[in-house]
């Protein structure tokens, strides 16, 4: 007897973090239900993904999204749109918006917000604080949660946390790896007179790589102290790459698209554009990341997608805000990286699926198999095509990458079974709900 599923996605090249092979992927109530030859199994609908790769889900577990509070720059709905037309599948969201996410309240309201409104699957990173960190364990084990975000140095929003003690009390509390800003908060107070201004080529200079380096030092000593894991977000650095390798039994590694594919140089056609924390660096830094990557130091990538208006963007510097939008074009820079020789697509799927479910536990997603979460990143690597502004779904409307061509494209975003995202166009109504953590089944 033949055998029937919802979905079939048929003829297309499966790549896992272990490799690749042409083998049909056939998905019933959302889940993946066989892999293999099933050409001859009938299917409510099937996807031709032939000349495709059929990649797992792409996690991006650094995303900003602005709300509550900030939706003039963007709201959990249109983030997620920008999301999965880049061929996002799940993302973790972070605690800085307004109010912040430092409470059960807060972030159940998130959760709420999200439910079937958010176009990807979702969960979201809880502030910590001096004055939370005795509520540690129940805050990062919540439903949605992603566990504990700390900024050691300031950036957009009020959350910090700046001393080793108040790290330590939050580290003492943490059995999820804990995620980290690592900029030195009492560095960048000392070196603030360095900010020229309306020159955002002063911004690297005052968060130098000094500043990065230290504070993740220091950030290591303490989580050796308590045992802890931690995750070091955005590493900016090749002195912090040479400096995490020593540690990697504690420490994970987050790598960026924008400091794998934008440099200092860039400063003078972008300006504030390029403004982020930690900063954009020269390219003597950018090669040492690569390297980092390539030698199995970088654990994950992460966009850090944090927009701001152009309005926001155009005030003289230090007034312009730092981030920049990521979560759309994560997908095309790294798979044209792929194209030119880089990284593998094994890599990748290792950084962006495969790796964020083993850092944070996530169950049932990460990896194409038999019972896991029927979410697909479906990918032409043939495909040219020009980024521009125009295609950018986040509500602030630009990206730093406008007019450049890249080789690599997704075409295809499945979320549990269901068809998202086909060909630059929205195919289902939004239905993104909480991942589930293996440590909170
Ligand atoms: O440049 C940044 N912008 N870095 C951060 O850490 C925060 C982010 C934002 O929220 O704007």
């Amino acid at each position: 007897m033949a055998l029937t599923f919802d979905l079939v996605l048929r003829g297309g090249v499966l790549v896992n973090h272990d490799g690749a092979g042409a083998r049909d992927v056939g998905v019933r109530a959302g889940r993946i239900e066989a892999i293999g030859d099933l050409s001859d199994a009938s299917a409510g609908e099937v996807v031709d993904c032939a000349g495709l790769h059929v990649l797992p889900g792409v996690i991006d577990s650094q995303v900003h999204f602005r709300e509550p509070g900030l939706t003039h720059k963007e709201d959990l709905e249109t983030g997620s749109r920008a999301a999965v037309l880049g061929g996002v599948t799940a993302v973790f969201e972070m605690p800085n918006t307004n109010p912040l996410t430092t409470s059960a309240e807060a972030l159940a309201d998130k959760v709420r917000r999200g439910h079937h409104r958010m176009h990807c699957d979702f969960a979201f990173w809880v502030g910590g604080t001096h004055e939370n960190a005795r509520d540690v364990p129940e805050l990062e084990r919540l439903p949605g949660s992603a566990g504990i975000k700390v900024f050691m140095g300031s950036s957009t929003g009020s959350l910090l946390v700046e001393d080793d003690p108040g790290v330590a009390a939050i580290l003492a509390q943490t059995r999820r790896r804990a995620a980290f800003h690592a900029e030195d908060e009492y560095r960048l107070e000392e070196r603030k007179h360095l900010r020229v201004k309306g020159d955002p080529r002063s911004h690297p200079v005052w968060r130098d790589e000094i500043t990065a380096l230290q504070c993740t030092q220091r950030l290591v000593r303490v989580a050796r102290a308590h045992r802890a894991k931690i995750h070091v977000l955005h590493v900016s650095t090749g002195d912090e790459m040479d400096f995490l390798k020593d540690h990697k039994d504690v420490a994970s590694v987050e790598v960026t698209p924008h400091h794998l594919s934008l440099d200092a140089s860039l400063y003078a056609t972008l300006g504030a554009k390029l403004q982020m924390n930690p900063p954009v660096r020269d390219l003597e830094h950018q090669k040492r990341i690569w390297r980092g990557l390539d030698q199995g130091i970088a654990d994950i990538l992460g966009s850090d997608h944090a927009p701001h208006t152009l309005e926001e963007k155009a005030k003289p510097y230090p007034e312009s805000p730092s981030g920049m939008p990521g979560v759309q074009t994560l997908v095309p820079l790294m798979l044209d990286h792929v194209h030119a020789g880089r990284l593998t697509l094994a890599r990748f799927v290792d950084l962006s699926s495969a790796g964020p479910a083993r850092l944070f536990g996530i169950a049932g997603k990460g990896r194409i198999a038999v019972g896991y979460d029927a979410d697909f990143t479906i990918v032409d690597l043939k495909r040219v095509e020009t980024i521009r502004d125009s295609w950018i779904a986040s509500r602030c409307g630009w990206t730093p990458y406008d007019g450049r061509r890249v080789t690599g494209w997704p075409v295809g975003t499945i979320v549990r079974g269901a068809r998202v995202m086909w060909d630059g166009e929205i195919a289902t109504p939004a239905r993104g709900e909480a991942v589930r953590f293996q440590d909170a089944l």
